[in-house]
């Protein structure tokens, strides 16, 4: 265990504490034990151990292969390395397709060491937030791009452009956090939209390409680091290993950045 273990671990009531006192949120993805040790000493608040390991670790075009098995394993993996940020464990595509099937995997994240689990979308999601929040298991909220989407939105395209566009993210944003969520993930939103759902919501947002205006930010871990990973990089990627110089020194530059509000600039935003 990493130079923080004698810290208090962060707790999901500590998210809406440090909105309040106006820290911004650092949360990275991660999925093995010595990156989350890293990211421990370096003072990472929230850890999402994202799906995303579908595209950066396992290769695929797309997050749509990963299993349930993938994010129990990379969970526990997670949480052996790092105790004090707050462990996030991604559904991955359709294991969340209804409320008790949700349950049953979000036990398994919990169980691997996971204290909150992300989930994609409003619409009949907002049955399984009220389920699983209704059973004691926190629950972050994820809208704008969401990319278990792609085949339905036919890429990886920013949304909320456009009237009707826009007003339908404000009320799925306020809508699950009136369902439960304890937190927001904002991807791909145009940045004054992102400023406004902000604004509005009741619960700590938490944006990737959302522009500088939420309470907090997210990034893949090999995006930070500048790893190719066959993908191409959206606009809202920064690498800061050239001016971190380490691995670590990378991770502390980042949140320093954010919490300083350096990051992101319009040069990652979208308008
Ligand atoms: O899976 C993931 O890494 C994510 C982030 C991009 C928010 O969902």
């Amino acid at each position: 265990m990493s130079v923080h273990a004698e810290q208090k671990a962060w707790s999901v009531p500590q998210l809406a504490l440090a909105r309040e006192s106006g820290r911004r949120l650092t949360m990275l993805t991660c999925y093995d034990a010595s990156f989350a040790r890293v990211l421990e000493d370096a003072g990472i608040d929230l850890i999402l151990i994202g799906d995303s390991l579908g595209m950066v670790v396992q290769g695929h075009d797309s997050t749509l292969p990963v299993r349930v098995e993938d994010i129990a394993y990379h969970t526990a993996a997670v949480a052996r390395g790092a105790r004090h940020p707050l462990k996030i464990a991604d559904f991955p595509f359709g294991a969340d397709a209804s409320p008790e099937q949700a349950h049953a995997n979000a036990v398994r994240f919990i169980q691997a060491g996971a204290a909150m689990v992300k989930l994609e979308g409003a619409g009949h999601k907002l049955a399984t937030i009220r389920y699983l929040v209704d059973r004691e298991i926190p629950v972050c909220a994820h809208l704008g791009l969401t990319p278990q989407s792609v085949l339905t939105m036919g890429g990886f395209k920013v949304q909320g452009r456009g009237t009707s566009a826009a007003e339908r993210l404000r009320a799925e944003a306020l809508a699950v956090a009136e369902a439960g969520a304890s937190l927001l993930v904002l991807e791909g939103v145009p940045a004054g939209l992102a400023n406004e759902i902000t604004a509005a919501s009741p619960i700590p947002t938490i944006g990737i390409g959302a522009g500088p205006g939420c309470d907090g930010q997210v990034l893949v871990l090999h995006d930070l680091l500048g790893i190719d990973t066959g993908h191409r990089k959206p606009k809202f990627v920064k690498d800061f290993l050239a001016e971190g110089g380490s691995i670590a020194g990378a991770i502390r530059a980042y949140a320093d950045a954010v919490r300083n509000g350096t990051f992101p600039t319009a040069e990652h935003s979208y308008a």
